[in-house]
């Protein structure tokens, strides 16, 4: 199939963005070097549906090595680097997305994804799996199975099953202790603050920021702006995740309440509406908008449109709304996922870990190929292969159990 790309002459600076991460991803480097002997993916076709910036880019190109005929397509159009897709396409993988796509175009890339008829997909967000089961579901028989990056893609996966609609198996790699743990909490508290300053070149300490939703990616968010000496409000629907985040020593209360206060907010929560149009009514002039949840739909646009009488680009990544009193307030990346929109997405190190997950779920379904529909883990001993390579490549060790210990830790009787 024909690519469908921005312009390959970009490919140069994509080559040199890939390097430049490959050389920081040594856990995904080791798999890649165990992939080149055992061929796992010989005669298979893999659709790798992710941000398609560098870090996607060494993982398709392991896929690639290990013997798939690999297409990738964006799980999102406004994080797409076009130069590293060009060198994606140099490299022999098919693709079909450019930045700024259309939703239209969007849609349009993802079909050609599909009908590249995948064995085995890396999906984000759910966009191609639902993809497969609603429009293409002739495709599916071929389809060994698949795994999904992120939270929201879990909760869609697992909503297509509960309804007895998913047709094959998906591993849900957002929810391996390898992923949640390192890309949620720190890569998203890391990237998110990343593209929030690189974006608006203002200052953190002394601002209030309202981080809404305090799971794993809003504990990151928080933590870090905490250490750039912000104070913090935290919002929540869940009477434990407040909890917490008080006893973490943030302020807790409503987004009624917050949003007076508040001068940065970043939604995380994966749901709709947290910022609706009502909430903004009260926003302060000058407040800042971003969301890193997986969709642009946390923050309400269609509110932010009507209380306006004008909407301008105030700088490339920065949306200006002029409020029908004067207020002026801003949308970072148009309200979606500003640490990618806005930004490089998660440090290479961090996806490291992740992709890790990714390519070894790759192989485990290849080598599994008779899987029951459903959502399955990753298998605890691969997440732990993870961390353990990663300690390696770190230069540190960790102690292993004596057998007294192990034999203590399994026993009732303790004399
Ligand atoms: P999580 O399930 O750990 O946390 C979400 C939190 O939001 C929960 O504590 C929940 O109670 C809360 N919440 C739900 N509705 C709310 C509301 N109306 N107001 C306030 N809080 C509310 O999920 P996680 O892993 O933190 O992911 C959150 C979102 O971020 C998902 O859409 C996920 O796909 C996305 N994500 C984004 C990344 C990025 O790079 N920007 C990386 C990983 C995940």
């Amino acid at each position: 199939m024909n690519s469908q790309i921005r312009d390959i002459k970009l490919a140069p600076s994509g080559h040199a963005k890939m390097n430049w991460v490959e050389s920081k991803m040594p856990v995904l480097h080791r798999i890649r070097q165990e992939f080149i002997k055992e061929q796992p993916f010989k005669g298979k076709r893999i659709t790798v549906c992710i941000h398609l910036e560098a870090k996607t880019g060494i993982l398709a190109r392991v896929l690639k090595d290990g013997g798939a005929e690999v297409a990738v397509v964006a799980s999102n159009p406004l994080s797409t680097q076009d130069d590293v897709v060009a060198a994606l396409v140099e490299h022999g993988i098919t693709a079909f997305a450019w930045h700024g796509a259309t939703a239209e175009e969007y849609h349009a890339h993802l079909e050609e994804a599909v009908k590249f008829s995948p064995d085995l997909m890396v999906d984000d967000g759910g966009d191609l799996t639902v993809l497969l089961h609603s429009k293409y579901t002739e495709l599916l028989d071929k389809v060994i199975g698949g795994s999904e990056e992120t939270t929201t893609g879990v909760i869609r996966l697992r909503s297509l099953d509960k309804e007895g609609k998913l047709r094959i198996p998906m591993v849900a790699v957002n929810d391996a202790q390898c992923k949640y743990l390192f890309d949620n909490r720190y890569g998203t508290g890391q990237s998110v603050w990343d593209a929030v300053t690189r974006t608006t070149n203002l200052i953190i300490a002394g601002k209030t920021v309202v981080v809404a939703g305090y799971g794993w990616c809003g504990k990151g968010v928080a933590l870090r702006a905490k250490g750039m000496g912000a104070k913090i409000i935290v919002t929540e629907i869940d009477p434990i995740k407040a909890a917490e985040a008080w006893m973490d020593g943030f302020d807790v209360m409503q987004m009624k309440d917050a949003i007076k206060e508040g001068d940065i907010f970043v939604t995380v929560t994966g749901n709709r509406d947290v910022v609706s149009a009502e909430h903004l009514k009260d926003a302060k002039d000058g407040a800042i908008f971003s969301n890193a949840g997986h969709f642009d739909i946390e923050i309400s646009k269609p509110g932010l449109e009507k209380l306006s009488k004008k909407v301008s680009t105030a700088k490339p990544g920065i949306t200006e709304y002029e409020y029908h009193d004067g207020r002026k307030v801003y949308l970072l990346g148009e309200g979606r996922l500003v640490n990618l929109a806005c930004g490089d997405g998660h440090p290479a190190e961090i996806m490291d870990m992740s992709f890790a997950l990714q390519a070894m779920a790759m192989k485990y379904l290849a080598t599994n190929p008779k899987l029951a529909p459903g959502v399955y883990n990753v298998p605890k001993d691969l997440d732990e292969r993870v961390a353990k390579i990663k300690l390696e490549t770190l230069g540190s060790s960790i102690d292993e159990l004596t057998p007294e210990q192990a034999a203590y830790l399994d026993s009732w009787n303790l004399d």
